[in-house]
């Protein structure tokens, strides 16, 4: 379940082309279980109208502060009384510098001077043209907001509508619902860096055909996602797959076994936690063909040698800083059989302290998952759920043993 569910979230939207945008966050805000009152500034109107931002929200929007619907005609302290957060999206340039000036000459910058400053965070998702972005003022503005204690989202980056290119798109909607999923998600893991591997690796047989195996990627990714979520900083050593990102999470692309080992140990130093779920190639074609192999028509088939690839977990597992415990490392078992067994046989075989068993045919490219944690002391289980609640879960666990 998103850490959004239950919220109370005032939806503030300035004037700004991006505000199309804030109707798909409205609906996936309310989807994620929040419930979201909108208030729009007289710019916002000419963009947006209030009739789709009430449809979406299922509330009647604010537009004004003298709005007579509010018994004691104060709307501004009204709504932001009981707010779990105030999120301004589009939060326009001029919005900006009004928030940074304690303006307060309409309702939702009135509403924002007037919020209990400890108690309802303020957080904005800046949307503007390049150069206004880029502008001295801007940029001043929003540093200053920062140490005002305003959480300011970043901007994204590509085509504007204003036809140019650059800097100051505001975040599409799943990635500001991502930040605020971050927002409110409880941090144990804030300080410590997370590796984690994720997918198949794909061990070439010539140019055009190699060995790789069902692996979606998807638990990795939902893992990388939790660590970030948890306050870690992740690096995501990823093999073939085609999943998104997850938000604020370093990626290296892989394809071998080989170069997976390459990505992790030129990254492992720098962290604390090392998890591995990446489904890697036990064995690779002893030779790979510099061209692809062609069939001749004699009906003879290439004899194809193996050999095995280097073992990444157990590798990363046995160096001094893991011994140490410096280094915590999380290892994965898919197996199709007797887990417990499996599971426990192979912890102590890798030389990890915590083994994650599941049945592999299960798993394999599905959003949902049941986990067997294995440790010294025995096996607890995390029941059916979806990849994300295990992740959110292992993570706990994790960072309750660091
Ligand atoms: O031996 P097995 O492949 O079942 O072990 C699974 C665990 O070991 C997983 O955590 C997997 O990521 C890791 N592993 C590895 N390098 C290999 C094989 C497996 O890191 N070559």
């Amino acid at each position: 379940m998103s850490t959004l569910a239950g919220k109370y979230i005032v939806l503030g939207l300035s004037g700004g082309i991006a505000a199309y945008k804030s109707a798909e966050l409205c609906r996936a805000l309310v989807k994620a279980g929040v419930t979201v009152q909108v208030v729009m500034t007289e710019a916002a109107e000419h963009f947006m109208t209030a009739v789709t931002m009430q449809a979406l929200s299922g509330r009647p929007v604010y537009t004004s502060q003298w709005d007579a619907r509010e018994a004691n005609n104060m709307a501004h302290i009204n709504l932001s009384r009981d707010a779990d957060a105030i999120v301004v999206a589009p939060a326009s340039a001029d919005f900006l510098s009004k928030l940074l000036h304690g303006g307060a000459d309409e309702l939702l910058s009135l509403m924002c001077l007037a919020r209990p400053i400890d108690q309802v965070p303020l957080i904005v998702a800046p949307a503007m043209n390049r150069e206004m972005w880029s502008n001295p003022a801007t940029q001043r503005n929003v540093l200053q907001l920062k140490a005002d204690g305003v959480q300011v989202l970043d901007v994204g980056q590509g085509d504007q509508a204003c036809g140019e290119t650059g800097d100051g798109r505001m975040l599409e909607a799943e990635e500001i619902l991502d930040d605020l999923e971050a927002f409110f998600s409880p941090k144990p893991l804030a300080g410590k860096t997370v590796l984690v591997t994720a997918g198949p690796t794909y061990e070439a047989i010539d140019p055009v055909r190699g060995i790789t195996n069902l692996s979606s990627g998807k638990m990795g990714f939902a893992i990388a996602r939790a660590a970030r979520m948890a306050g870690a900083d992740v690096t995501l050593v990823a093999g073939p797959v085609h999943l998104p990102t997850p938000r604020k999470v370093k990626r290296i692309n892989v394809q071998s076994a080989r170069q997976m080992l390459d990505a992790v140990q030129q990254q492992v130093d720098a962290a604390q936690v090392f998890i591995s779920t990446a489904a890697v190639a036990d064995w690779r074609p002893a030779h790979s063909a510099d061209q692809k192999i062609k069939k001749d028509g004699s009906g003879q088939t290439p004899q194809l040698g193996f050999v095995e690839n280097p073992d990444i977990l157990a590798t990363v597992a046995h160096s001094p800083r893991a011994v140490s415990g410096q280094l915590f490392c999380v290892g994965f078992a898919a197996e199709s059989h007797d887990l417990l067994a499996h599971a426990t046989a192979k912890r102590i075989r890798k030389g990890v302290p915590l083994l994650v068993g599941n049945i592999g045919p299960a798993t394999f490219g599905q959003d949902d998952n049941a986990l067997l944690l294995v440790d010294e002391t025995g096996a607890r289980e995390l029941p059916y759920a979806s990849k994300q609640t295990l992740a959110v879960q292992l993570m706990d666990d994790i960072a309750r043993r660091l």
